[in-house]
């Protein structure tokens, strides 16, 4: 595709280091926060994992794709269907080299977050929920990472574990660890909760999950 798209690594690493974070770079990405907010300051967008907003480089691609390339993938020989095909890949090949995936096939596309978890409740947990097995979320998860396990259980004999919230909105790290053991099929969890704002160490939930 002729649209330059982003380094991911590098807007990984500029977004991530807080000593060369720039708002005003960022915030200049992205067109609709160059509007006013109800109060007449500079609009703040903070609802995220409800709605993310686009930065231009997404909507210029999207643009460009629909009006020169759109084709089917992976089928047809002419040329609309090979520029789709080798931005298609080419996607998907940047996504897995920012998650740091072994293979491009490992990374899998939903329309969001609630069919991303039904995918992984339906498809890995369910076949390993059996009577005493259990799945280990926080107290400070959205319906989109409770309800598919919810209904995933439904029958298994196996068991939900909620790690607690102190009154500050801070998790119980080490409770959370406690209830993970070796019947553990899922571990999930918010990073960066949108409503609270509290960033969950991920890094140390993740060790002790494996
Ligand atoms: C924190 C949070 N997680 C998940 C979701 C659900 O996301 P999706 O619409 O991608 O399924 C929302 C939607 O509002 C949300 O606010």
């Amino acid at each position: 595709m002729a649209t330059s798209l982003p380094n991911l690594e590098e807007a990984h690493r500029v977004h991530t280091d807080t000593t060369t974070y720039d708002i005003d770079a960022v915030r200049r990405d992205f067109p609709l926060l160059a509007q006013a907010g109800p109060d007449g300051r500079p609009l703040a967008y903070l609802d995220n994992a409800a709605s993310a907003q686009k930065p231009r480089q997404v909507l210029d691609a999207l643009q460009a794709f629909y009006t020169r390339d759109y084709a089917n993938i992976h089928r047809g020989v002419h040329s609309l269907s090979q520029r789709a095909t080798d931005a298609y890949d080419d996607a998907r090949e940047r996504v897995r080299a920012f998650l740091n995936a072994r293979e491009a096939a490992e990374c899998v596309f939903t329309r969001g977050s609630t069919e991303g978890v039904n995918l992984v409740a339906s498809s890995y947990a369910r076949p390993r929920l059996k009577p005493g097995a259990n799945i280990v979320l926080t107290r400070m998860e959205h319906h989109a990472n409770i309800v598919p396990w919810q209904l995933v259980m439904v029958g298994t004999g196996a068991e939900l574990r909620v790690a607690d919230v102190d009154s500050r909105g801070v998790l119980d790290v080490e409770g959370m660890i406690g209830l993970i053991d070796e019947n553990t099929v899922i571990v999930s969890f918010v990073h960066v909760s949108n409503a609270l704002g509290t960033i969950n160490p991920a890094k140390q939930i993740i060790a002790a999950a494996h």
